[in-house]
């Protein structure tokens, strides 16, 4: 039986029977945190017998909270309690790979799952990879732990994600090939090192392109996040013609890729910019 009818079913006596049509139908597991994103405000009294409904079903499940998105530089979400043990912090697994979070001061999207085997699968040996967005390792500390000839640079502007960063680079006892930056990647990127550049973020700016494009050695990809509409499509090249332009560099192919829905309208897309000096 499906979460949602499982929930119908045991709370068919106890709410307004209108209300178990709002019932949410999903919900992301962390660790042993559930996290719920944005529960119907008509439930908002039912909120903790849900989470308890879905502690008691459940065996992963120790903690139930609501966890509400930001779009600010740091990314810091708005974290609500609902059920079970009061804490937000937890160690989730996840390819072989151990990530320390506190979903009270971190994002780690359960969405970039996908995300996070390709990037596993298509890497190749001696790769040497700068993840300029690199918060707690979520995109580049599983390809480090998964493939032992790959050399990774993490920059990260936020401390408390850089201090989880450094944590899980411990944990996962890839200290020699894992080498966190403390900063904004618009100074202390490293140039002339990658053969691959990963940036996910929403909103990158022309210096933080630019900043890839010297990252990369001689030739090499630059996977670029960003938010497209649902249906159209954003014109990747236009927006790094400028800096093709400014900089002595090739752009040798763009393929561009749906990683996740981000609202009922938006998508979250990367373009893979294949790039030659
Ligand atoms: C949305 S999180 C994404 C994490 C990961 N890249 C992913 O896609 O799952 C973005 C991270 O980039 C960091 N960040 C934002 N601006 C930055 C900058 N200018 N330099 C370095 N890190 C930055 C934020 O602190 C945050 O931890």
């Amino acid at each position: 039986m499906r979460f949602k009818e499982k929930l119908q079913k045991s709370l068919k006596d106890k709410i307004d029977p209108q209300l178990l049509n709002k019932l949410p139908s999903s919900y992301a597991v962390l660790g042993d945190i559930a996290i719920f994103h944005r529960i119907d405000e008509r439930l908002l009294e039912h909120k903790k017998i849900i989470g308890e409904i879905l502690i008691e079903i459940d065996p992963r499940v120790k903690t139930v909270i609501e966890q509400i998105e930001t779009r600010t530089e740091f990314r810091r979400p708005e974290v609500r309690h609902i059920a079970g043990e009061k804490k937000t912090k937890t160690v989730h697994k996840e390819f072989n790979t151990k990530f320390k979070i506190d979903l009270n001061t971190i994002t780690f999207s359960p969405g970039n799952k996908g995300e996070r085997g390709h990037l596993i699968k298509i890497i190749k040996e001696n790769e040497v990879i700068c993840d300029m967005f690199a918060c707690v390792g979520n995109l580049s500390l599983p390809i480090v732990v998964n493939n032992p000839s790959v050399t990774i640079y993490g920059i990260e502007i936020n401390k408390e994600a850089y201090d989880y960063l450094t944590k899980n680079i411990v944990l996962n006892r890839v200290e020699k090939r894992y080498h966190s930056i403390l900063g904004d990647n618009r100074i202390v990127t490293p140039k002339n090192v990658a053969t691959r550049v990963i940036m996910g973020f929403f909103g990158i700016d022309k210096k933080q392109f630019e900043n890839a494009v010297e990252a990369i050695k001689q030739e090499g990809w630059i996977h670029y996040h960003y938010i497209d509409s649902r249906g159209s499509s954003i014109q990747i090249e236009e927006i790094v013609s400028e800096t093709t332009k400014l900089m002595n560099f090739k752009i040798e192919q763009i393929n561009t890729r749906r990683i996740k829905k981000f609202s009922p309208r938006l998508e979250h897309k990367c373009a893979d910019i294949k790039i030659r000096k």
